[in-house]
């Protein structure tokens, strides 16, 4: 491997958005922990934290609520497109490309001025949600559910999801699950956004390069992959022989892991014990056990090669998006339902204070070779 690989340690870009703390296992938005966030906050509170760097204030919430609400309709001939689309692609290619199509519509898209770029973050944030449920509905035929003004966007997420609004335990663990995803510093989805944005391109292209950076199974495809882990294995009996066949064949299991926690990442324990209390609630704590059982073997199993390696966001979320009825592959664009928060704080960020992001790359290739013309070659 060579030595510079993965950008690893590299600080690129200076932010008061959000800190990881790998070493301590501590997670900060603009100053505020995450514990404290899940335990007194709610997902619109936290968007406003993100993007103006302050708890709002009762009106200023009321204002962004009534914004998100006023916004979160997909313009018809978005939804006209979608029902054109065949039924089998993947869903976070609908997300991206949607993403795009919504700039067409946008009546701020030309005007890249702060206040036009925040109008833009609300649609985009208010309308990830309907996106994802939107093209659920219509791939399997069913008509698509209209936002409800009078819900938030946990709620409203599930009701548009379903056509049924969720009891208050589901909406406030889906909210819980949107504050622990929100932001995390420069993951590779948010340095996508910052690094298109840097190049004074528009909000719609950061987006849609951050929805592309998130889908990968190193990044945000991995929750949909621990799911379908999950139900390879089955039962928590089977965990053991299933992991340690895995490592055998020097396979990554998903949702291990992370470039910057070196210790638990502060938000797993969150959704280890959602995925508990969800399994105890419909009375099917299958996927938490075997969760658990799948934790305690990679836990040893790294220790006996003198790894610690804990688990990430994507492993438990994966059984709570399950416990809250939704399908699986939807649990990646699902994450984007929450980042997008970050994502768009992020670009205007560095828009605040921009520079073109252009590092370099360390040459290793041949020098000074001689031209040979194409009828020599051998
Ligand atoms: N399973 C097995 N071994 C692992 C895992 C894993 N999940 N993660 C790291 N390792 C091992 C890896 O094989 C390597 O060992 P060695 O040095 O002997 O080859 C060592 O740990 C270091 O791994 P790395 O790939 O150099 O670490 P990285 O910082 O480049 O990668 C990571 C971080 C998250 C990509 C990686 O841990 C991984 O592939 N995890 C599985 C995918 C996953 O869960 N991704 C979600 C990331 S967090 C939330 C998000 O962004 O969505």
């Amino acid at each position: 491997m060579p030595e510079v690989s993965g950008l690893e340690g590299v600080v690129a870009a200076t932010s008061s958005i959000c800190d990881v703390n790998g070493i301590e296992g501590r997670l900060i938005y603009q100053g505020y922990d995450i514990h404290d966030l899940v335990a007194y906050s709610n997902f619109e509170e936290v968007v406003y934290l993100l993007w103006h760097g302050k708890l709002p204030t009762r009106a200023e919430l009321e204002e962004l609520r009534g914004q998100l609400s006023a916004n979160r309709a997909l313009p018809e001939p978005v939804l006209a497109a979608m029902r054109n689309w065949p039924a089998k692609v993947l869903p976070m290619d609908v997300l991206r490309t949607t993403v795009s199509l919504l700039s067409l519509y946008d009546p701020d898209q030309g005007d890249d001025s702060e206040p036009a770029n925040i109008r833009k973050s609300i649609r985009l944030t208010a309308r990830m949600g309907t996106i994802v449920a939107a093209w659920d509905r219509s791939r399997n035929g069913a008509a698509v559910v209209p936002p409800d003004p009078e819900l938030d966007t946990a709620a409203n997420f599930l009701y548009m999801l379903k056509g049924q609004r969720p009891d208050e335990e589901s909406r406030r663990a889906f909210d819980i699950c949107l504050i622990l995803h929100a932001d995390h510093e420069l993951n590779a989805s948010t340095f996508a956004a910052r690094v298109t944005a840097a190049t004074l391109s528009d909000m719609y292209s950061s987006i849609t390069s951050a929805v592309g950076a998130l889908a990968g199974p190193l990044h945000g495809g991995a929750n949909v992959r621990v799911m379908q882990m999950l139900q390879e294995i089955g039962d928590p009996s089977r965990a053991e022989e299933y992991i340690r066949a895995k490592l055998a064949r020097h396979e990554r299991i998903m949702g291990f892991g992370h470039r910057v926690y070196k210790t638990e990442d502060p938000r797993a324990m969150h959704l280890r014990r959602l995925s508990k209390e969800l399994g105890e609630r419909t009375g099917d704590l299958k996927w938490y056990e075997i969760s658990r059982a799948v934790e305690e073997v990679m836990r040893r199993e790294m220790q006996a090669r003198g790894r610690d390696i804990y688990p990430n966001v994507d492993f438990y979320s994966a059984s709570v998006y399950h416990y809250l009825g939704i399908p699986q592959d939807l649990f990646t664009p699902v994450f984007a339902v929450s980042r997008v928060a970050g994502w768009t704080a992020h670009v205007l960020e560095q828009l605040r204070n921009n520079r073109l992001i252009r590092p370099r790359a360390e040459y290793v290739g041949p020098r000074n070779l001689r031209y040979i013309p194409i009828d020599q070659r051998g």
